[in-house]
């Protein structure tokens, strides 16, 4: 099969969303919805991409141009929307110069749910049919607002009919359209000249070209199941097909070998890109973002993980939360850890509870296991970071480093007033306050000399009680 052309329609409103964002930047496993058609057209093959846009064109062309490069999907502008029909007519501009032969998928931006082997299979069956359209028809679970497929007694498709415009004999037509359709260019190019807006709507539907293409042997019709196919109106819809989406994706990653301790509690984005085997997810874990983990890691209960790479072995305990970092092999993370973007752990490393690290790269074997904030710094390999150690890496104005060289050991509750060195191997007594670097293999004391005053407390307690009375 030749790469199909896939026009995406989304200038609607989404009006029952009651949304002030275009309805395709509404997120399904966090991929919006006008990124899941276009995954499924490229997954599909397609070389020429256009978007069909009105509401919204600014905000919708960024995300697109974000995460596909400015210029990879086409644009077409649809100022009003003035139908389906009227929409993909906007489209043929940017389609200049491609030539009639070719074969377009049009695909509604609201369904993220299809999958590509079905835009090819349309596709297909579009070349293969003597009218040059094909499209994909679908009998709910129950009844819905959706387009009715009519047919004559051979079984041909002789047109589409509305819900709005559709008698009370033919609302009880189980058979609908999808809103998914393939057809020849060329075909089409000629086909929606022919439109009229003489409906209930006042629309110019895409759905009267099955009529036109009954003239010439009837469209070719696919069925799919609905759960495929289910469009997003409003937000009962966008929590059905999320839930749908989320076991699909579930699915199959546990087909690749993951372990889902609880797959009805876990939320796996559709844009993660790599779960390795005999990694197993807790109940109630969150990957977001491109995150990427490898094999035998365990990321235990609660965690929530948006873009961040996770290398073997390692374990992620209960309640964690990482963004924009990367984790070695073999690391040891929370529980209750929280890594803020740009942190980089080292093969072997160990973050305990309440450790907030944030720009900071920890080296190979080091630890900072309680109680501690780590910001801007770099920590050297096997350093020890005791409870409740402190980088100051804020003046107020700007940030500064703090530079923590391999082997050193900072006592419990330590401040590091950045800029600020600690030399290999040194030591900083609990409770110092380092402001001035530490040579290589020397200690660090800042606090007093502790004063022991004999029985004073029995001294202070009888004084105390004789006020009293
Ligand atoms: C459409 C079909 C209907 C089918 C249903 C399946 C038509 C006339 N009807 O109805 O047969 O059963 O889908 O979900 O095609 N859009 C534009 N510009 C416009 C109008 C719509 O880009 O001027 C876009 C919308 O943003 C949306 C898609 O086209 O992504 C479908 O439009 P919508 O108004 O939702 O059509 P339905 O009434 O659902
Ligand atoms: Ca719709």
């Amino acid at each position: 099969m030749s790469a199909p052309i896939v026009l995406i329609l989304a200038a609607g409103l989404g009006t029952r969303m009651k949304s002030a964002k275009a309805k395709v930047l509404h997120e399904v496993a966090g991929r919006p919805l006008i990124a899941w058609a276009v995954e499924t057209a490229k997954a599909a093959g397609a070389d020429t991409i256009v978007a069909i846009l009105g509401h919204q064109l600014e905000d919708v062309k960024d995300v697109l141009d974000d995460r596909y490069g400015e210029g990879t999907i086409l644009i077409a502008h649809q100022k009003e929307q003035r139908g389906t029909g009227h929409a993909v007519m906007s489209a043929l501009p940017a389609l200049e110069g491609q030539p009639d032969s070719r074969t377009v998928v049009v695909l509604t931006g609201d369904a993220p749910l299809l999958r590509a082997e079905r835009v090819s299979d349309l596709a297909n069956a579009c070349q293969a049919s003597e009218s040059k359209l094909a499209l994909l028809s679908t009998i709910p679970p129950e009844a819905v607002a959706y387009g009715r497929l009519l047919r004559d007694d051979s079984g041909k498709l002789l047109r589409i009919v509305e819900d709005a415009d559709a008698n009370d004999e033919q609302k009880t037509i189980r058979e609908m359209n999808a809103g998914f359709y393939a057809m020849n260019l060329g075909v089409l190019r000629k086909m929606v000249e022919n439109l009229t807006s003489d409906n209930a709507q006042g629309e110019l539907y895409l759905t009267d070209l099955a009529e036109q293409a009954a003239e010439r042997g009837g469209a070719a019709v696919m069925e799919a199941p609905f759960d495929e196919i289910a469009g997003i109106n409003d937000r009962r819809d966008l929590a059905r097909v999320s839930a749908s989406a989320r076991a699909r994706i579930n699915d199959a990653w546990m087909q690749q070998g993951v372990t889902f301790e609880d797959s009805a509690s876990t939320y796996v984005g559709a844009d993660v890109r790599e779960i390795g085997r005999d990694t197993i997810l807790g109940p109630g874990v969150h990957l977001r973002g491109k995150t990427s983990i490898g094999e035998g890691v365990f990321v235990d209960a609660g965690c929530v993980i948006t873009d961040v790479s996770i290398d073997n072995g390692s374990w992620i305990k209960p309640y964690s939360v990482i963004i924009d970092s990367k984790v070695g092999k073999k690391v040891q993370v929370g529980p209750f850890t929280h890594c803020r973007p740009n942190t980089v752990l080292d093969e072997e490393c160990k973050v305990g509870n309440f450790v907030e690290i944030k720009k900071t790269h920890v080296m190979a074997g080091a630890k900072a296991s309680h109680l501690s904030y780590l910001g801007d710094a770099s920590i050297g390999a096997k350093a020890n970071i005791g409870a409740g150690t402190i980088t100051c890496n804020y003046d107020g104005f700007r940030k500064h480093k703090t530079t923590i060289e391999a082997g050193a050991f900072i006592g419990s509750d330590s401040q590091l007033v950045a800029p600020v060195t600690i030399g290999r191997d040194a030591f900083v007594g609990s409770g110092t306050t380092v402001t001035k670097d530490v040579p290589r293999s020397s200690l660090a004391l800042s606090r007093t000399k502790q004063v022991n005053v004999e029985g004073w407390a029995d001294r202070f307690r009888a004084a105390s009680k004789k006020r009293q009375r």
